[in-house]
């Protein structure tokens, strides 16, 4: 069965570059990113890699741990570590999984159609209570844009904490909107300052602090 937006993310033991994980106890009370990459050394793939690595800071900010996955064997992992350092001008920094493809079927990884053995390019982000937030999925040739991912999460976060909606095309420190189940009368509450009510169905409202 599919996995949908709002199921709790399954659980798994896996090899990793830093050792087994059982994943929802390593996730267990952050937010969490979960990608599939087609094949090791693969050229997108190593420049997807690096990039993440690069903005693990941007995660660390956003209490996001982050966890790669294909399936390829441990040592194939360590080996092409070496390369997304030299290329990509950062070393990993996150675990990668080396998954044995039970995995990739478990999260529906792998499409068939597409290609019967290299996963395509999925994305979970999963939230603190373990449910699924957000699903992607890109194939083998189009490298993800994992500056999105970020801004997604970001819009995530604020539903979370501060029941607002993000609209379209919204980047951080724009203005958003109160979602429709806070009542007028709530809302006060929440935004003592005020909002813009466009329609008594649109109301926008400065973004507050992530
Ligand atoms: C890549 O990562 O470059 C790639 C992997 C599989 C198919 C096409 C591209």
């Amino acid at each position: 069965m599919a996995i949908l937006l709002g199921d709790t993310a399954p659980d798994f033991t896996a090899q990793t570059t830093e050792g087994e994980i059982r994943f929802h106890d390593y996730i267990d009370g952050h937010w969490a990113v979960l990608f599939s990459h087609p094949k090791n050394y693969t050229p997108v793939c190593t420049t997807e890699l690096g990039y993440t690595a690069k903005l693990k800071p941007e995660f660390d900010k956003r209490d996001v741990k982050v966890l790669g996955l294909s399936v390829d064997k441990i040592e194939e992992h360590s080996g092409w570590a070496k390369d997304i350092e030299d290329t990509q001008g950062s070393a990993l920094n996150f675990p990668l999984i080396a998954d044995d493809g039970s995995i990739a079927r478990q999260y529906d990884m792998i499409h068939p159609n597409a290609d019967n053995t290299l996963t395509v390019r999925s994305v979970f982000v999963i939230g603190p209570d373990k449910k699924v937030k957000l699903k992607l999925e890109y194939p083998a040739s189009t490298g993800r844009n994992f500056d999105e991912i970020l801004r997604v999460i970001d819009s995530l976060q604020l539903t979370a904490k501060h029941q607002v909606a993000t609209p379209v095309n919204w980047k951080n420190g724009e203005d958003v909107i109160i979602v429709p189940a806070v009542s007028n009368e709530q809302a006060k509450e929440k935004f003592p300052e005020g909002w813009n009510e466009v329609r008594p169905y649109l109301r926008i409202v400065k973004q507050p602090s992530l």
